[in-house]
């Protein structure tokens, strides 16, 4: 059997990364915009622009029937009461479905429907797995102490659409309260 890349690969569950393939970082400031409070998230970037998240992918050409997979690592920290996050997104081909695995740590998964009408969060670590349907955005969150880490395996044509995100954000937010990951319609911080 010949194909133009490698079948196996060598990951690690703790540090996100597969031994070879390319890590995109996003730091704090390439978040503006995604967290729900602006005053907590200047502040925070006063300080410093620390690594919020990694994804470290195994992408194959875009070819019909073909699967592509990528390791994300989300470290612990808060903006406000927001936990830390990925910018989320809508795959650009729309009909492509995901499957998130948890690999270590503990965080949530938030879907939205494009209309924003049906919104879930569920959880995501070890012994856990998410199937996020096609159409639906996700975003991921880090709710524990550690770094999250998690294994998303997608269509090799899904692409990315963050736009859509960028204008509206998420309806919903994932906040610690009381001392517990919580679900809130954004529109309730502005009361
Ligand atoms: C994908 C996956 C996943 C995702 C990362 C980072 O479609 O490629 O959903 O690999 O890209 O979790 O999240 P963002 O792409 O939203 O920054
Ligand atoms: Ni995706």
């Amino acid at each position: 059997m010949e194909f133009s890349f490698p079948l196996a690969t060598h990951f690690d569950p703790v540090t996100g990364t597969i031994e070879g393939y390319p890590l995109t970082a996003r730091r704090l400031s390439d978040l503006q915009g995604s967290f729900a409070d602006e005053q907590a998230y200047q502040r925070a970037l006063g300080m410093g622009d620390p690594l919020v998240y990694t994804v470290s992918g195994f992408e194959v050409p875009a070819e019909e029937g073909q699967l592509s997979y990528a390791l994300g690592l989300i470290m612990p920290g808060k903006i406000g009461q927001e936990y830390y996050l990925t910018k989320g997104h809508f795959h650009a081909w729309r009909p492509a479905a995901e499957v998130y695995i948890g690999l270590a740590g503990e965080g949530f998964m938030l879907l939205e429907s494009e209309d924003g009408s049906q919104n879930q969060m569920l959880p995501l670590r070890p012994h856990h797995a998410v199937y996020v349907p096609g159409h639906i955005a996700h975003r991921t969150v880090n709710t524990g102490s550690v770094p999250l880490t998690y294994v998303g395996v997608y269509p090799a044509q899904a692409g990315h659409d963050y736009d859509a995100i960028a204008r509206k954000n998420f309806r919903h937010v994932i906040l610690e309260l009381d001392g517990k990951p919580s679900m809130i319609e954004r529109s309730e911080l502005l009361r």
